[in-house]
This record gives structure tokens, sequence and C-alpha cells, in this order.
């Protein structure tokens, strides 16, 4: 195929194009196949988190008409810890099988569940790990919503601490972002990062928190969180690329930087490029049009 997008390496991550599909949609044995047989350059699966989780119930994703966004409310569905921990090294098989790197996302409640799920995932042979500190989607059995990790500064560099010190620095590591409407804000969670050594990469951005909207029979889009969820697709383009151009503006060149949010084609990877990612993601696309998405992204199709 004629490829528009150089091989990047990040950190010891080698991709044949900076191309890979956002956590949240991979987490059986069946989905990291089905990328692994696709044009992507890596596999993410995940998020996964210590207990099985069922995820949130009734309606939890909607397409914006013409597909101008996506809302989800999830709520990180996933098999497990220990589920996982017997079927990460087929899952590892599969994907370097087919010469991709694997990268699981890890969700945990405390930095102390970071640092357990990370101990088990790096030690199954993967080759990196991302740990979702944006998920906006976590409602808890008083129904109140989750704190969203990466806005507090304090649990964000603990649970880099506490991840650190189960793992080693030289894990492969990308910690991913809620967006920051606060530049100021932003600025001082690039200061956490900076200072650790544990962080190879950021990704950037998870879903914007609790957007709304109503659904054709006037209801709420989605029910979980009386339909607050996370907004992502082609909306959230423009914010994912403001994001990763204030981050590259203030975090040291050592750390790359992962662009997600609003890709569906090769000029949507471009501009994540330009404006400063090393490789980017595609979520909500590949949810809607399947991995020939990772094709189109590479300029083909
Ligand atoms: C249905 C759905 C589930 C998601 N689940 C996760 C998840 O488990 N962990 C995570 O870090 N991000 C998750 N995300 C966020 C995406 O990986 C991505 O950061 C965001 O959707 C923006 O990219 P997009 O516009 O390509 O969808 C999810 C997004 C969607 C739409």
């Amino acid at each position: 195929m004629a490829e528009i997008f150089s091989p990047v390496d990040i950190g010891s991550i080698h991709l044949e194009t900076p191309i890979m599909n956002g956590a949240g949609p991979v987490k059986l044995p069946e989905h990291v196949l089905e990328i692994a047989r696709s044009d992507a350059g890596a596999i993410v699966l995940g998020s996964i988190t210590i207990e099985e989780r069922f995820g949130n119930a009734g309606v939890v994703y909607a397409r914006g008409k013409d597909d101008i966004y996506s809302l989800n409310s999830k709520g990180l569905p996933n098999g497990g810890l220990f589920y996982y921990r017997d079927k990460l090294p087929e899952l590892v098989s599969i994907a370097h099988d087919h010469g991709k790197p694997l990268i699981v996302s890890i969700a945990g409640f405390s930095p102390e569940e970071y640092a357990r799920l990370s101990d088990v995932v790096i030690n199954s042979g993967v080759d990196g790990q991302e740990l979702n500190l944006g998920c906006p989607n976590v409602w808890g059995k008083d129904g109140k919503q989750k704190r969203i990790a990466s806005f507090d500064e304090d649990l964000t560099g603990e649970t880099l601490r506490q991840v650190e010190q189960a793992v080693g620095p030289d894990a492969w590591t990308a910690v991913k972002l809620s967006p920051f409407s606060d530049p100021i804000a932003l600025q001082s969670i690039a200061n956490i990062l900076s200072q650790s050594r544990l962080v190879t990469a950021v990704t950037s951005t998870n879903t914007f928190p609790n957007a709304f909207s109503f659904n054709e029979e006037d209801s709420p889009a989605i029910d979980p969180g009386g339909g607050l969820s996370g907004l992502a697709g082609k909306a959230l383009k423009p914010i994912g690329i403001g994001q990763v151009r204030q981050l590259r503006s203030v975090l040291p060149s050592a750390i790359a930087i992962i662009g997600v949010g609003g890709i569906s084609n090769s000029q949507d990877v471009f501009d994540y490029l330009r404006a400063g990612a090393d490789a980017t993601q595609i979520t909500t696309a590949y949810i809607n049009f399947g991995s020939q998405v990772f094709r189109r992204a590479r300029g083909n199709g």
C-alpha cells in the first residue's frame, strides 16, 4: 500500500504506522484478533479493572446525526484482573504473531489498584500499559459520579509513584488524560507527569465529560447518569488537537504524545501529527465503521 505516514518509535515500542485503536471497544480475544488483522500499528486492550464489571445498564452508546459526535457511558465493562491474568499471554501471542505491539489500558479506583493492575499486566509480557486517568463514566452505588483522576494532581502524582514502585521506571507507560478547559490546570498536570520517571507518553484526550443530548423521543439519549455521558467523535477533534498542541509546548521532548479524538481519516491523522502528536488512536470511528477505518486512516480506501 502507498504509505503516507512514517513508522515511529515511542520509547521501546515500534509502530509500523502511527495509528492504533483507542481504549474501549477491544476487550476479548476476537476483538484483539480483529485489530491484529487490520492496518492498525498497535493494539490497545481495555480498560481493565481489578473486579469484573458488567458496565452501566440501558442505552450506553449513541451516535449523533451524521456521526458528528458519539456519546457513551459504558462504565468500563471488562472481565477483571483474574480473567486477564490468565488470558494475557494468549493475547500477547495473537498481537505478536501479527507483528503488532499490545498495550493494555488499566483503570484503578485508587493508586494501590493501579499498582496491582500494572504489576500483573507488565509481568504478562505486554509491550506497554496505558493508565486511564480520564474516565468520566463511573457512578458509585450512592449515585455519585467518581472523581476523574487526572483532574486531581495529588492523586495523579501518587498513582504514578505507586505504579513506578510496583513495576520500575522502565515499564512502557502512557498516561491518558481527560480534556482540560483550564490551560493552567493542563500545565500543572504536565509538570506532575514530567517529574515522574515512569511516563513514556501522554495520551490525549479521553471523552469530554458530562455531555448531554435528547433522542428523537425527547428523552435523554443515554440512560445512566441521567443522560450525562462522554462526548467523542468528530466534534472532539479541535479540542483534542488543542490539548495536543498545549501539551507539546509544556512537556519535555522525551515524553511522546498520542493524539486521540475525532479521527476517522488520513487528514485527521495528519492534523494531529502536525500539531505535535507522535502517534494517534481511533475509537468512535472504529466502533461505527469497523477495522477498515485503519486502512482509510493510512490513506488507502
Ligand atoms: C464506547 C467508548 C468506550 C470507551 N472506553 C474507554 C476505556 O475503557 N478507556 C479509555 O481510556 N477510554 C475509553 N474511551 C475513550 C476513547 O478511547 C477516546 O479517548 C475518545 O473516545 C476520543 O476518541 P474518538 O473521538 O476517536 O472516539 C471510550 C470511548 C468510547 C466511545
